[in-house]
């Protein structure tokens, strides 16, 4: 039997230097807001991974990093928004400035159930940036306080973001294209 060959393309939506450009921003405006008060990085695996270490390099202020990993159930393309912790912190973020660093909010199901858990052990502050944000798929209000870049609703891949655990060391944001 024949095998039917598809292959796939990735166009670039954002750039390798938009994106470093736009992380020296955020790094000094989030820098500012803490006021040389140390902040605590909560960064979500795998696909936040990439960006926390971008931003934490621009940080002016002093930084430690854990990481969190959550899984939502669902059918594969859409989650359920039920939540399960795959990997909890290693410390306990009570009385510190926590900044939960994400890849993307899509749904915003799971952020905002990593949110209420993590408000839950009560931390001085508690705020969330993100690289990429997709207003139009929210479904579960999420307060985000730092977006990298508002992008259409299209499946992006690169800076940490997978297609299949694909494309996430792509230096740049891309979509997916499929050519059958
Ligand atoms: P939600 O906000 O709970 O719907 O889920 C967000 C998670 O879905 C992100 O942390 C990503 O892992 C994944 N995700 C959402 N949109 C995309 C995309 O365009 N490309 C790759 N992963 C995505
Ligand atoms: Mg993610």
């Amino acid at each position: 039997m024949e095998e039917e060959s598809v292959s796939e393309r990735v166009r670039v939506l954002i750039s390798e230097e938009e994106i470093e450009k736009r992380i020296c921003e955020m790094g000094k405006e989030i820098s500012e807001f803490y006021q040389g008060e140390p902040v605590h990085l909560v960064s979500v695996l795998k696909g936040g991974v990439f960006f926390t270490c971008e931003l934490a390099k621009r940080l002016s202020i002093p930084v430690s990093i854990d990481f969190m990993s959550v899984s939502s159930y669902g059918d594969g393309t859409k989650s359920s928004g039920v939540v399960k912790v795959v990997k909890d912190l290693d410390e306990a973020i009570e009385g510190k400035h926590v900044l939960v660093v994400e890849d993307i909010v899509d749904s915003g199901r799971t952020l905002s159930y990593l949110l209420d858990n993590l408000k839950s052990r009560k931390p001085q502050s508690l705020r969330l940036c993100t690289l990429l944000d997709k207003p139009e798929r929210r479904v579960t209000d999420v307060q985000v306080d730092y977006t990298g870049f508002e992008i259409p609703d299209k499946f992006v891949v690169g800076y940490g973001l997978d297609y299949m655990q694909h494309y996430r060391n792509l230096p740049y944001i891309g979509v997916v294209e499929l050519d059958a």
